[in-house]
């Protein structure tokens, strides 16, 4: 077990890095001392891999025990579940009772339980325990939890540490390759902007992370989630321009997945992949990186099994869904641009050719 500590004063927590730890779930959370009644959010398909093990787990620490399910894609983040939640979370929360909030799964539900724990009564306590790649680096650390609205993503949401992040590695051993592969845009991420050693270790042991071996993908979590720990206590409400790091690639990256329709042509880590390689080739473009690590760089996204090339989706309509993206502030935009690997900048005002530059860079085979 490898475990690291997001330090935020009375809402630091600690994230936990396991193998084959789900019996001890319940111990972990029993220890925090945050209530008596466990509502594991879910969906189906991870109920059905996962849900009796976690249930035992908690039942036998004393716990009582409910789920609740909601379905599995980003719909999930919605109004209606939300509030649906909600309400079957207080129709079984009686005198006496105090529930906190298990999210079981992804990104989504991350967000969605994170963000429901956030509103109810006030703010109830929650705990990740996050089953996808991405969820285990990433998402589950640094306590922005939101639901999306008709009119974008993300619109509605709050700043709400979890009490603990619990990743066991062999939740990952059910994860389908696609969605694996697209963790890895999140891991890459961290090498390019905060870690050379990490990427030169992506790089040496890409086949051992692809094959799945515990004891790297371990060091992986561990290793990036350390990295997003010390970035959030430095940043926790995202107002000092230290967070803004962790955007690489997101900028023309959500662009891209709006553009073509969220999930449909890529998703979110396949359009990040592609969105680090336009910010990359920016960069490359004003002379801030060299062309070795943009190739270094392209070749690492190539190996993971992540696109380099944009397909089905119009340059045009990319440059106008970026218009839309909250990254593009009053009109302005902001790049996080790599000067070398392990080392970011950030650029205001890219111009608007040089932006179309980079994503027709991505029509190259
Ligand atoms: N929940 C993801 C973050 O706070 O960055």
């Amino acid at each position: 077990m490898k475990k690291t500590r997001v330090k935020l004063g009375n809402r630091s927590y600690e994230i936990r890095i396991c193998r084959d730890r789900i019996g001890l779930l319940g111990k972990a959370i029993k220890q925090l001392e945050i209530g008596s009644d466990a509502v594991i959010i879910t969906n189906p398909s991870i109920k059905k891999f996962f849900g009796a093990r976690v249930k035992r787990s908690l039942l036998s620490a004393g716990f009582n025990v409910r789920f609740e399910t909601v379905p599995d894609s980003e719909k999930a983040k919605s109004e209606k579940h939300c509030i649906r939640l909600l309400n079957n979370i207080s129709r079984s929360d009686g005198l006496g009772r105090r529930v906190f909030i298990v999210a079981l799964g992804g990104g989504v539900i991350g967000d969605l339980a994170g963000f429901v724990a956030s509103i109810y009564k006030r703010g109830v306590p929650y705990v990740q325990v996050p089953t996808t790649l991405l969820a285990q680096v990433d998402s589950s650390i640094g306590g922005k939890v939101a639901i999306d609205l008709n009119i974008g993503k993300n619109l509605a949401g709050s700043f709400y540490q979890p009490r603990l992040v619990y990743s066991d590695i062999s939740f990952l051993k059910k994860l389908p390759e696609k969605a694996l592969v697209s963790g890895l845009a999140e891991v890459i991420k961290y090498g390019i902007i905060k870690s050379p050693a990490l990427f030169s270790f992506i790089r040496s042991d890409l086949k051992k992370i692809l094959r799945r071996c515990p004891g790297t993908l371990e060091r992986v979590v561990y290793k990036c989630g350390s990295i997003k720990a010390r970035v959030v206590e430095k940043d926790e409400l995202d107002n000092k321009d230290t967070r803004i790091i962790l955007n690489f690639g997101h900028t023309v990256g959500h662009a891209i997945e709006t553009a073509a329709g969220y999930g449909k042509a890529y998703d979110h880590g396949q359009a990040i992949a592609l969105g680090m390689l336009a910010a990359s080739f920016i960069s490359m473009k004003l002379s801030l990186l060299a062309k070795a690590d943009y190739l270094k760089i392209k070749a690492l996204i190539k190996d993971s099994g992540l696109p380099t090339v944009l397909k089905g989706v119009s340059v045009k309509d990319i440059m106008l869904a970026q218009g839309h993206d909250k990254k593009f502030i009053c009109g302005k935009n902001r790049f996080v641009l790599p000067v070398r690997i392990g080392k970011t900048v950030i650029k205001e005002d890219i111009p608007e050719s040089l932006i179309r530059e980079s994503i027709k860079s991505l029509l190259w085979t």
